[in-house]
């Protein structure tokens, strides 16, 4: 059994002998008579516990608590008080006391505000190891050192450590939404709890109601007969990740205001209320503001969901951090398919650096894995990375589309119009992996209009 160590911080020699002697029996006790002697002795090898009096000589107990608490701020401090002098106590607990008790000490409730003490960090500890073996075994790690990004991740440590808050996932394609939506859930309290994640976009929009949360007996024909639970229930006690939330149906979205207001929900058929506590985190890359407008989508769900934002920045936003990606992926893709590569060539460097990057991350991995792939090493080198045969097409320079000039013979205009048209249909395809309205999405146009077109294109 371990051994707790608790110093003792009292001028009054009567008291701390009298507490020395009541709690050596089940714990390592130090006892000091001023402030500054126990800070000493506390930096050298901190205590797990500590009991410190107010009404110290010289630096008081206070003082003393701030100074602990920032050298050691998970050790429970228990303040002794003379008398209850509730705005000296208010101050304490104000500065992170754990619990304070009142001269002349009854020793049975000290000692069970001891023991309760140190469970809080027993169980702390447990939870910050689980943590620490989560992140290490689920979580890719998210790579970034632009100051955009490191202002991000420590926004996101900030807003993770509430249960229940609502947080808003934005930013580009590709840009690491997902990623990011890991790292809030095993960064929250919930990360015992299951990380539920439910694609809007890959589920037909009249049946994503029932599937979040759930169907009653004979909701509907052809519905099991014994109904069927919901995802939101699967995520109790945990995160319910809502992907691609643009496409969330009208009904689905009146019935995810009301569970976020209230914890309440019905599932599609019943009238039986149900609670579960769970985080909804949600990620988008649609303009939310112009649904709204559109009616797509409720204004007021959008200021519920929404409470906390986190705006994940682009690939071209944050250029600093394009070889540290590279050079993870290369790590990644050289173990995988078992080649050795060492880094990257300064000139494939050059050309990364100075790429649009439009799929973003995605893009960035997709393009090393390939690169690995073919490559030959040590160095990923420019042809590997295949991104001169983009060039071809009419490219982006200063801010200005280059198209090839008319030559005196004219030239064809409708093949010129085809060819364009194909090529970021095909570029949109293969960006979003062959998912149509993904691809419709990279391109702003609605999915029909996307795949009459790529079909016209194939056919012609
Ligand atoms: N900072 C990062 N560090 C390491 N890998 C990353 C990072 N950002 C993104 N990735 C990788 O890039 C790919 C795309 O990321 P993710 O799926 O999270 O993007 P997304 O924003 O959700 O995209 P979409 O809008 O298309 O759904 C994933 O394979 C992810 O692991
Ligand atoms: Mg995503």
């Amino acid at each position: 059994m371990i051994t707790y160590s608790i110093f003792i911080i009292d001028d009054e020699e009567t008291i701390r002998e009298g507490m020395s002697m009541a709690l050596e029996a089940d714990y390592k006790v130090s006892s000091f008579a001023d402030a500054e002697s126990s800070i000493k002795a506390i930096s050298v090898n901190p205590p797990d516990l500590v009991l410190l009096d107010i009404g110290l000589p010289a630096m008081n107990g206070i003082e003393a608590l701030e100074k602990i608490k920032q050298l050691y701020p998970h050790i429970p401090v228990i303040m002794i008080t003379a008398y209850e002098d509730i705005h000296t106590v208010i101050s304490a607990m104000k500065l992170g006391a754990y619990d304070y008790v009142v001269k002349p000490i009854q020793m049975d409730s000290l000692e069970i505000t001891i023991r309760n003490g140190l469970e809080t960090i027993r169980l702390r500890k447990e939870i910050r190891a689980l943590q620490d073996k989560y992140l290490k075994e689920n979580l890719p790690c998210f790579i970034g050192e632009s100051d955009t990004i490191q202002d991000m991740m420590a926004f996101l440590a900030k807003v993770a450590k509430s249960p229940d808050t609502p947080i808003l996932i934005c930013g580009e394609t590709g840009s690491g939404k997902e990623l990011i939506a890991n790292a809030v859930h095993y960064r929250s309290p919930n990360f015992k709890g299951n990380l539920v994640t439910v694609n809007c976009a890959a589920i037909p929009k009249d049946l994503i109601e029932s599937e979040i949360f759930g169907y009653a007996k004979g909701a509907f024909s052809g519905a099991a007969t014994s109904g069927k639970k919901g995802l939101i229930e699967d995520a109790s006690g945990g995160t319910l990740f809502l992907d691609e939330l643009g496409d969330l149906s009208l009904e689905a979205q009146a019935k995810l205001l009301r569970f976020l207001e209230n914890g309440e929900f019905y599932k599609v058929g019943s009238t039986k209320k149900q609670y579960i506590q769970t985080r909804v985190v949600s990620a988008t890359n649609m303009n939310l503001d112009k649904m709204i407008e559109d009616g797509f989508f409720r204004k007021d769900l959008y200021f519920r969901i929404g409470v906390i934002k986190i705006k994940v920045p682009s690939l071209n936003e944050r250029r600093n951090d394009i070889i540290l990606l590279a050079e993870h992926f290369i790590y990644e893709f050289s173990r995988k398919f078992g080649k050795i590569f060492t880094g990257i060539s300064s000139q494939a460097a050059k050309a990364l650096i100075h790429h649009n990057w439009t799929g973003n991350v995605r893009e960035l991995k997709n393009i090393v894995e390939r690169g690995v792939l073919i490559g030959n090493g040590p160095e990923l080198m420019p042809q590997d990375l295949g991104l001169e045969d983009r060039m071809q097409t009419p490219e982006r320079q200063s801010g200005k589309m280059m198209f090839p000039p008319i030559p005196p013979e004219g030239l064809d205009f409708s093949e010129i119009q085809r060819s364009f048209e194909k090529y970021y249909i095909d570029e949109a395809f293969k960006m979003a992996k062959g998912n149509e309205s993904k691809a419709a999405k990279l391109l702003n146009i609605n999915h029909h209009t996307f795949r009459y077109r790529r079909k016209k294109l194939l056919v012609i």
